[in-house]
């Protein structure tokens, strides 16, 4: 009952090419694989935000999308997410400052991501790349970018 209610609570929110037992592996897969780096949102207290060694993955998708519109686009739907999905396969093995879109203080900060290859199998990416899209993603206000 509860994996139904799932689905239909994220076919709602536009999941609807996931399926449920897509999601919950994508989630296990993030806490597995990013959120030891990444947290979802700012933390808002200072011990927090003392162990963060990773920008938010909602700060760093939202460089990356705009990015990638700016470049690109202004891109439909469909062509924004797929091109966001070839950024982050590559990204996710090959990372560099060059081809990092996340602000040049975010790098300063943290330092470049290290690559995960070896870390995160293709078949892991090929599960978890649509869903932290779909998740993380910035959304258009008015037509806008926030
Ligand atoms: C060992 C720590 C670490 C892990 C694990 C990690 N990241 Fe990162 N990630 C970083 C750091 C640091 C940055 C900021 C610097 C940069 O952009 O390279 C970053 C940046 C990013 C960006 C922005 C890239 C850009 O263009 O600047 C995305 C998207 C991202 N990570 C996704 C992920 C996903 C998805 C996972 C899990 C599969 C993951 N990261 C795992 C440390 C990590």
């Amino acid at each position: 009952m509860k994996k139904v209610f799932t689905l239909l609570i994220f076919t709602a929110l536009g999941f609807n090419t996931l399926i449920a037992k897509e999601i919950r592996s994508a989630e296990i897969l993030f806490a597995k694989k990013c959120a030891m780096c990444h947290t979802v949102l700012k933390p808002k207290n200072k011990a927090a935000k003392k162990r963060m060694v990773a920008p938010p993955i909602t700060k760093a998708m939202k460089s990356v999308v705009i990015t990638i519109d700016a470049l690109e686009g202004p891109l439909k739907d469909d062509e924004l997410k797929e091109q966001t999905l070839v950024f982050l396969q590559d990204y996710i093995y090959n990372p560099s400052k060059k081809k990092a879109d996340c602000e040049g203080s975010v790098i300063k900060k943290f330092g470049v991501m290290p690559s995960l290859k070896g870390f995160i199998s293709q078949k892991e990416l090929d599960v978890l790349l649509p869903w932290v899209y779909e998740s993380f993603k910035p959304k258009k206000v008015n037509g806008e970018w926030p």
